[in-house]
């Protein structure tokens, strides 16, 4: 029988201490120990980006993340970034621009999406393509959500002064 391991991380600002078994993923961590199911697993293999959290500031894919791999580290979900108003605006912006259908993608994308605005004032819809492209939707055709990433870049930057 394999051991578990103690492991103590900060998840959306809150430290969490767990005992896991050494091969269980950081996706399913945070959806069956912690129940933050917003982080949603669709390939498990690293392809489709539906897993995608914030580790220590960048983004990864949970699938491909060992929980005890994430031992000292801060991790921030699509809760954390939602509760925190830190999105709000692009979340508004994916509502308006009907950038989801069914909504598996959303956490994922709405999470990559941030992170390609917190590094880049502009990025134009090829660069917003090229930044979206490790995550799948299967509803949208992206282009709605291409509008969505690109409206919520030019409002920001009209409201920085
Ligand atoms: S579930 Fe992780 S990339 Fe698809
Ligand atoms: S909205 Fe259904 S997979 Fe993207």
């Amino acid at each position: 029988m394999t051991a578990s391991v103690p492991i103590s991380l900060e998840v959306n600002g809150e430290r969490v201490d767990a005992h896991v078994l050494p091969r269980l993923n950081l996706a399913d961590f945070l959806r069956e120990h912690l129940q933050l199911t917003g982080t949603h697993v669709g390939c498990e293999h690293g392809v489709c980006g539906a897993c995608t959290v914030r580790v220590n500031g960048d983004i990864i894919r949970s699938c491909l993340m060992l929980a005890v791999q994430a031992h000292d580290a801060s991790v921030q979900t699509i809760e954390g970034l939602s509760d925190s108003g830190e999105i709000a605006d692009l979340q508004a912006a994916f509502r308006v621009r009907n950038a989801l259908q069914c909504g598996f993608c959303t956490p994922g994308m709405l999470i990559a999406a941030q992170d390609l605005l917190t590094q880049e004032a502009e990025p134009d819809r090829a660069r917003i393509r090229e930044h979206l492209s490790g995550n799948y939707c299967r509803c949208t055709g992206y282009h709605a959500i291409v509008d969505a990433v690109e409206a919520t870049a030019r409002r920001r930057r009209e409201r920085t002064p």
